[in-house]
């Protein structure tokens, strides 16, 4: 994941750039980059691979900036040259970037329309020659960056730096995080706080939207509507732990706003982004040929799998067969020749999917896994390890990786499909675009909070709560289930919703909230009379859809309204409202959400 540092010094900041980049090493990075303002022009020493060859660079080609950024690439779009290395700049404007500009391409047409000439293949560059252009129109860097901002479309985090101004330098925060550091004197601007350690622990996280103009006397914030805000300063406790909680009061609540920062990683870790189309790795088998594919994992890890049973069966018209791994080991299931087998576990280290593994191994498969740890021994043991960029995951309750686990695994099922050509070019290139997306409307939900906190008051006086949902929402709902249960502690259970019928039915009456996932697909309709017959029965439904509330036709509890996306994509964004009905249900019961009672982050046994 790329990693931005900035300094406004007193004396020259490269050394101190370059000891910042190295804190956010732990994010993977495959080239590095600073620039400065060396009397009033803009300087920059790029280098692929590892930060020793920057410094090495550098002490051949030093540079005397005090106002500088900084970079770790890993590359997205455009491979990890130095020509397409962080910072990126004209003559008047230096850009680092972290994230994904969503319209670049129409950016960059327009701008080559006008003049600018691209010397790169990023979509950072998009953003300098936008910046530069507003420039040239006779705006100030300050108005530039504002006007800039409002033609970028995606989740992203810019820190920028203009030639001639040696004492200002911009940040704006769109879905990736940024932390803003005072120093005596300096200023910084850091990717998290733990690259700032060194320097400062006095750190302001900037909120989704907002941009900031940083001045060695201090920092102006503004949010997404151009107002001036206030953000708390807070103490940062990064110096002496790796990964911290940022201004969040649990890690869940961090790692639910990483979602669209780390499901751009790992999208563009399987997507050629320039090409618009899925850049799977090799797993060593013909996709083409394969005629099952055996999915097997455990709790939430399982829900993603399940969930990639509609993916490949609609797309790739492939079978799947999922169980859990608890079952699946001992079931001697008879397996096909030759066939693809994939296991699904952040951890990577969970008993019951190692030993399915080993049981799918033995027996001719070829194995996938998508982990998120990449030493693990499930992605040491298999032919082929996926991982997930979901970054440490602290809390126990899996948020971000089972959205990173999504999002490997519906590039998966595009693979397949291409291979085996259900799908045509374009088909492709609309799935790929609807999956672009998904980080930049998974901020705008996160951005308000308060509809869930206003439902988690409601649902924390409940003893029983039924989540339903049909197609994709089907595992969603399970999913929703198990997160509310294991960290509130609440009794919930997920159920497809045509099965209500045949039993759960019974359990309705006006003392149990039902939470409808229903996003308008071709399920909507039927869920919508499984929904009428909860209303008829007095339960409380709490609908989750981009339909209206007026336009159900029954009495809703409540309505979470979510932006329209595409089929496909629903439960990507469906899984995050789920995430923060439980986190904030568990809030209101005071439980310990990080590290629930009888829970353990890595089940190494059975
Ligand atoms: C629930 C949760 C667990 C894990 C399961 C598998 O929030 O996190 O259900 O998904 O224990 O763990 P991994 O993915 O490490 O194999």
């Amino acid at each position: 994941m790329c990693g931005i540092v900035g300094i406004l010094g007193k004396s020259a900041v490269a050394t101190n750039l370059v000891d910042a980049l190295r804190r956010l090493e732990y994010r993977g990075y495959d080239s590095a980059g600073i620039a400065t303002v060396e009397h009033g022009a803009l300087e920059r020493r790029r280098a692929e691979g590892k930060l020793r060859n920057l410094e090495s660079r550098l002490l051949s080609e030093p540079l005397a900036g005090r106002t500088g950024i900084g970079h770790t690439r890993w590359a997205t779009h455009g491979r990890p040259t130095e020509r397409n290395a962080h910072p990126h700049m004209t003559a008047n404007v230096s850009v680092v970037h972290n994230g994904i500009i969503e319209n670049f391409r129409e950016l960059r047409l327009a701008l080559e329309a006008k003049g600018h000439r691209f010397e790169t293949e990023t979509d950072t560059e998009a953003v300098v020659h936008l910046i530069t252009d507003e420039m040239k129109r006779g705006l100030s860097p300050i108005d530039a960056v504002r006007e800039a901002l409002t033609h970028l479309q995606g989740a992203f985090a810019l820190g920028i730096i203009f030639a001639g101004n040696d004492d200002l330098m911009i940040a704006a925060r769109q879905g990736s995080p940024l932390a803003i550091g005072y120093g005596s004197g300096e200023m910084y601007l850091g990717s998290d706080a733990i690259a700032l350690a060194p320097f400062t622990d006095a750190i302001t996280y900037l909120e989704e939207g907002d941009w900031a103009v940083l001045r060695r006397a201090g920092v102006e914030i503004f949010d997404r509507s151009n107002a001036r805000v206030e953000r708390p300063v807070i103490k940062s406790v990064a110096s002496s732990l790796l990964v911290d909680k940022g201004n969040h009061r649990h890690f869940m609540a961090k790692e639910i706003h990483e979602q669209p920062e780390v499901i751009s990683h790992t999208l563009a870790n399987y997507i050629d982004m320039v090409e618009g189309r899925v850049n799977f790795p090799d797993l060593g088998i013909d996709l083409a040929k394969i005629n099952r594919v055996t999915i097997s994992a455990c709790g939430t890890a399982y829900y993603a799998g399940l969930v990639a049973k509609y993916w490949i069966e609609r797309t790739a018209r492939v079978a799947v067969e999922i169980d859990v791994a608890s079952e699946m080991r001992y079931r001697e299931t008879p397996l096909p020749q030759d066939g693809l087998a994939v296991f699904v576990s952040q951890s990577g280290e969970t008993a019951d999917t190692l030993a399915t593994l080993r049981y799918c191994k033995v027996n001719g498969q070829r194995i996938a896994s998508i982990v998120n740890v990449r030493t693990s021994t499930i992605a040491r043991e298999s032919h082929a390890a996926l991982p997930t960029l979901a970054g440490p995951e602290i809390g126990v309750a899996s948020t971000k990786a089972f959205t990173c686990q999504l999002s490997v695994l519906a590039c998966l099922a595009i693979a397949i499909a291409r291979a085996r050509a259900t799908i045509t070019p374009q088909q492709e290139m609309e799935l790929v675009a609807a999956l672009m997306e998904i980080p930049r409307h998974i901020s705008s939900i996160i951005r308000n909070e308060q509809p869930f906190i206003d439902i988690a008051q409601e649902l924390s006086k409940a003893t029983d709560v039924l989540y339903l949902g049909r197609g994709t929402s089907f595992p969603i709902a399970l999913e929703g289930a198990l997160k509310l249960k294991e960290i509130s502690y609440i009794h919930a259970e997920g159920y497809a919703a045509g099965e209500l019928k045949h039993g759960p039915i019974a359990l309705i009456d006006e003392r149990v909230p039902v939470i409808v996932v229903a996003p308008q697909d071709d399920l909507f309709e039927k869920t919508l009379s499984n929904m009428q017959e909860v209303a008829a029965r007095g339960g409380q439904i709490i609908l989750i859809s981009d339909a209206p509330a007026d336009s159900v036709g029954c009495k809703l509890a409540a309505h979470i309204q979510m932006p329209t996306v595409s089929a496909f994509t629903t439960p990507l964004l469906y899984a995050v409202p789920t995430q923060l009905l439980a986190y904030h249900t568990a809030v209101v019961m005071g439980t310990d959400v990080d590290q629930p009672r009888n829970l353990a982050k890595s089940v190494t046994v059975e």
